[in-house]
């Protein structure tokens, strides 16, 4: 069952110290429908594997969005995660036609046009399928980071997404650094998308990501003709 806004709003003290562990067993407990979102990214990777640590990965399901764009290395990640942890990844591509009128009309990299043609392009490629993806469930969890960026610095572990039609979204790892997450990676030898070893520190679509250079911000290569507070593709809003 999907929870209210005050619901929410009454959890987040507890669920702010929750572990993510602690975190994965009250979702599992909590709600009847929920999916992890996955970019395959390095966050993600720990997300399904604590999960699959503290609940069983019979008991994790794990959804991704392919937006046509992506890297052949993030889609080998899939393969390498549903093999590696034994966990059903189910994908969502966009709409046909629309990809089809987009690019009839606008070209193949319309998204370089301003920030209401990547905004366009983001919407057909990702928001579309995330609210397909979404519909169905009571709560959705990500891999968010308080630390990524300035966008991200007061997220909860637990937040209403009034965006996405009112259901839970829990972020397990708010509280973590980069460090973390990859401390956690190589101490459980995980497998992750081989990019991240070649200057990735985030990955999104092949065409709007580019390495950083030592010293910028992680999220410096993602869509970076832009501006750092305009740097979201919409999958997260405000409550
Ligand atoms: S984005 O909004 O800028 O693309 P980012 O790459 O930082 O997001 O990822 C943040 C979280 O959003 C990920 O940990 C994951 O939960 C979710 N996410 C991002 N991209 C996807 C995708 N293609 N498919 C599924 N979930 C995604
Ligand atoms: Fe389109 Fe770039 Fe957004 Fe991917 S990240 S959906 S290619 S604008």
């Amino acid at each position: 069952m999907r929870l209210s806004l005050a619901d929410i709003s009454a959890l987040k003290p507890e669920l702010n110290e929750y572990g993510a562990t602690e975190l994965f067993q009250w979702i599992h407990a909590r709600f009847g429908s929920w999916s992890i979102a996955s970019s395959m990214g390095a966050e993600d990777i720990a997300l399904i594997s604590l999960a699959a640590t503290a609940i069983g990965p019979e008991n994790v399901k794990v959804f991704t969005l392919d937006t046509g764009r992506l890297h052949p290395q993030t889609l080998q990640t899939v393969e390498n995660v549903r093999n590696h942890f034994g966990v059903a990844v189910k994908v969502f591509f966009p709409l046909s036609e629309s990809v089809e009128a987009l690019v009839n009309e606008k070209g193949m990299y319309s998204f370089r046009n301003s920030i209401e043609d990547r905004k366009e392009c983001c919407g057909i490629r990702k928001l579309e399928p995330l609210k397909r993806a979404l519909g169905p469930l009571d709560a959705w969890v990500t891999g968010l980071r308080r630390d990524q960026n300035v966008t991200r610095t007061s997220i909860d572990k637990i937040e209403f997404d009034m965006m996405n039609g009112g259901l839970a979204k829990l972020n397990p790892i708010a509280d973590w650094s980069a460090n973390d997450v990859w401390d956690y990676i190589r101490d459980n030898d995980l497998p992750y998308n081989p990019l991240h070893d070649r200057g990735f520190p985030s990955i999104g679509c092949e065409p709007c990501t580019r390495p950083v250079k030592s010293g910028e911000d992680e999220r410096a290569g993602r869509w970076w003709w832009e501006q750092p507070d305009s740097k979201e593709c919409g999958l997260h809003g405000k409550e």
